[in-house]
């Protein structure tokens, strides 16, 4: 199948593109490299620096006749999207109803975008459904929901199908341990460098973590799967900033190192895990990796 992966130059985006090309799609990336690298793109894969707010966009997509579209370009800094709202609607808001736009010219046949738990807010009940309230507490969370509005109603126009997948907290090689990371990368980059790391509050506060390559093969069965669903792409384990702290150190023989606990910071999530059978009856997809081999996985390409 024609593919175009959107953000193929970033940290899940290059794992997706990765496995759509083995699994033997062509793919092409489109990536303004905002945060994204060259070094992510996987060897030998056509892309082009693009930028998806661009009014040309649909040059491109007539131009390469994509048979399915996924969607990863993103502001993805939650706080700087409380401190410039606008900016990232215009990407992440903006720039998709530009990709739906070109999807819809091209006759692309379906989108699979990547969601996020962001968009539930602070959890009702756990662990979290589909079903659950969708109540963001950022812009961020505001503008990816928004997005699967406008999938749902391209689909009522025009037919184009979707897999909106909404993932947990998303973690492994490639992702970037600088500014507003996530908090495996920080802590691998900071263990392997044996400086202390800081936890807010007392660690036990708890996410749904993800291994990127489980992300990357549910992508490739969405783009495979016929019609349009709506899915967390979770673990359904919950995981403690604490037990992710203390099994890098252990993994990595850092036994010795201790974090420097500080204050809570506000507006953070005390508890998160999602549920994962959605995705299995509607897409086929059942994550692989543990937290434990994702872990060393990860630490294997930081240590590199
Ligand atoms: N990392 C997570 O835990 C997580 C969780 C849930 C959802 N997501 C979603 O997954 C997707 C990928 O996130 P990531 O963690 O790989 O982030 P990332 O920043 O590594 O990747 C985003 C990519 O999009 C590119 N990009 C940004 N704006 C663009 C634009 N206007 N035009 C073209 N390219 C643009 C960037 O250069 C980068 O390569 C995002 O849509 C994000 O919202 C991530």
């Amino acid at each position: 199948m024609r593919m175009i992966v959107t953000g193929g130059a970033g940290f899940i985006g290059s794992h997706v593109a990765e496995t759509l090309l083995n699994a033997g799609h062509e793919v092409l990336i489109l990536d303004n490299f905002s945060t994204g690298k060259k070094t992510n793109l996987p060897e030998g894969i056509s892309f082009l620096e693009v930028d998806i707010c661009r009014d040309d966009l649909n040059k491109i997509f007539l131009d390469f006749k994509p048979e399915a579209v996924c969607h990863l370009a993103a502001q993805i800094d939650v706080r700087k999207s409380i401190l410039d709202p606008a900016y990232d609607a215009y990407v992440n808001i903006v720039g998709a109803a530009k990709l739906l736009e070109a999807c819809k010219e091209a006759k692309v046949k379906k989108v699979i975008y990547s969601s996020s738990a962001a968009v539930y807010g602070e959890p009702q009940f756990l662990p979290v459904s589909e079903e659950h309230q969708i109540r963001p507490l950022s812009a961020y969370g505001i503008s990816k929901h928004t997005v699967e509005h406008y999938l749902v109603v391209y689909k009522e126009l025009y037919g184009i199908d979707y897999s909106i997948l909404r993932y947990g907290n998303v973690y492994g090689p490639r992702q970037d341990p600088l500014g507003e990371a996530g908090v495996v990368a920080i802590f691998t980059d900071k263990v392997l460098k044996d400086e202390i790391p800081t936890i807010y509050g007392d660690g036990k506060q708890t996410r749904d973590f993800v291994f990127v390559k489980d992300i990357a093969r549910a992508n490739l069965l969405a783009a495979e799967t016929k019609g349009s669903q709506l899915v967390n792409i979770a673990t359904g384990v919950e995981t403690s900033v604490n037990d992710v702290f203390n099994l890098l150190c252990q993994m990595a023989g850092k036994d010795h190192l201790k974090a420097n606990y500080l204050p809570e910071r506000s507006g953070e999530i005390r508890r998160m895990v999602m549920t994962k059978e959605k995705a299995k009856v509607e897409i086929g997809f059942a994550y692989k990796y543990s937290f434990a081999e994702g872990i060393k996985e990860t630490l294997a390409y930081y240590k590199d």
